[in-house]
């Protein structure tokens, strides 16, 4: 495909899937045969899609790609011009170096590895209560309501210190901002929203501090003059943690539990082994992959990518599913589920300096949520058929709307 052809004429970003678990058909072909390709937006523009591992991998970690130029995602919302054309202090996913890890740095002490840890018993005990109402109730019930959307929402809002009686708000909102064919104006308007309310917070905790996130980086901002953390900036980073925070792991719960249900060899072998649940969450992360419609970058000068020219200005989209699904990452026949193979090297977080700042909080919340699940209720199954199922093919993360289990 030659970079002169109109847009009308070329390919547009592989969306209908075939089978749920699996991307959409097409990835494996423009691995094979053009790897790096011309597509066109909903929108009516084009731009590259890079569907390798290898060049994914370069594509995210080179500064010359630029998330900043960003302002809108063109391959999946109809809407162009959604995103201000300067990004917002402390909007981490719109920054680039070296303004990005100015507000980075402050937040990532608090999901660090060791701090996760601390959260665990935490968490664990949020998951029992979950399952013990569940029990209570008896099935069937909706697991993405009872147990997905409450685990994660209840450990965001403690962590940040945001009200859990918000929760109607904020899933409102999360729900605005993530579907495909939101408009321009709704968008802005639910952005609009949910700064203010975390504004408000912001202000409310200046008051009177709490045991939380966003009380310690008011009293740390405060403290240092040169601090970037400005009202402003806190209010952002706190609407970007509450709804990253609370939306990707609770599908990733939802989607990861069906998942193993569909593979009762893989959940099997699990529940025989429960010391391979890490991997298990590995594996699931890579074999799903989420974030569906893969990350956007804007190219900031004219440059090669994996042999390919692409212009200053041009915008380009990493598809995680298809790098996931590479034999190129090193595993073996990456379309299989294998729960009990190393898939860490996967980029279901992506890759580079906005690699997920809460992914191992978000494997904490998976492999205590999954693995008590399936504990609790050995007969766990769906209580509809699959393919009566509604998936997500309608918004920026996948998995489910509702799952429906018994046991
Ligand atoms: C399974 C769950 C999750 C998945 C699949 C996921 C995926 C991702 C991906 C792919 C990115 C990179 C975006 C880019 O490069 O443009 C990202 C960034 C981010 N994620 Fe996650 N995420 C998950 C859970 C979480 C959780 C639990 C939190 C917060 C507590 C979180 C907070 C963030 C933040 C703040 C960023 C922006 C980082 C930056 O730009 O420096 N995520 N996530």
């Amino acid at each position: 495909m030659t970079d002169t052809a109109h847009p009308s004429d070329l390919p547009e970003l592989p969306r209908q899937r075939g089978c749920p678990f699996d991307p959409a058909p097409g990835y494996q072909a423009l691995r094979e045969s053009a790897p790096i390709s011309r597509i066109t937006f909903p929108s009516g523009g084009s731009g590259w899609l890079v569907t390798r591992y290898e060049d994914v991998r370069t594509l995210l970690s080179d500064p010359r790609f630029s998330s900043r130029l960003a302002v809108s995602a063109p391959h999946v919302r109809s809407a162009v011009a959604a995103l201000p054309e300067q990004p917002l202090p402390g909007a981490l996913l719109r920054l680039d170096e070296p303004e990005h890890a100015r507000y980075r740095r402050p937040v990532m002490r608090a999901f660090t590895v060791k701090r996760v840890q601390q959260l665990q018993p935490r968490i664990q005990q949020i998951v029992d209560e979950r399952l013990d109402a569940m029990e209570k109730a008896g099935g069937p019930v909706d697991l993405v309501a009872e147990l997905a959307l409450p685990v994660t929402s209840l450990v965001i809002c403690e962590l940040l210190g945001v009200s859990y009686d918000d929760r109607e708000t904020f899933h409102r909102l999360a729900g605005q901002l993530l579907a495909i064919e939101s408009s321009a104006e709704q968008g802005q308007q639910a952005r609009a929203e949910l700064a203010s309310f975390i504004a408000a917070l912001v202000a409310a905790k200046r008051e009177r501090p709490g045991d939380d996130l966003l009380s310690t980086l008011i009293a740390e901002a405060d403290a240092d003059p040169g601090s970037p953390l400005t009202d402003v900036a806190l209010t952002v980073l706190g609407s970007l943690l509450l709804i990253a925070g609370h939306e990707t792991t609770a599908n990733m719960i939802a989607l990861g539990a069906l998942t193993l249900l569909e593979h009762p060899d893989q959940l099997a072998a699990l529940r025989a082994d429960p010391a391979l649940a890490d991997r298990a969450v590995e594996e699931l992360l890579r074999y799903l992959t989420i974030i569906q419609f893969g990350l956007v970058r804007v190219a900031s000068e004219d440059l090669t990518l994996g042999g390919q020219a692409i212009k200053a200005g041009d915008y380009v989209v990493a598809s995680l599913p298809s790098a996931n699904r590479d034999p190129g990452l090193g595993i073996e026949d990456p379309d299989r589920l294998d729960i009990a193979r190393d898939s860490a090297a996967h980029v279901a977080f992506g890759y580079g300096p906005h690699q997920c700042l809460g992914q191992q909080l978000a494997r904490a919340e998976l492999r205590i949520t999954l693995t008590s699940l399936f504990a609790r209720f050995p007969g766990l199954r769906p209580a509809v058929r699959v393919d009566q199922l509604p998936f997500r093919d309608d918004m920026i993360i996948y998995g489910l709307h509702q799952l429906p289990v018994t046991w």
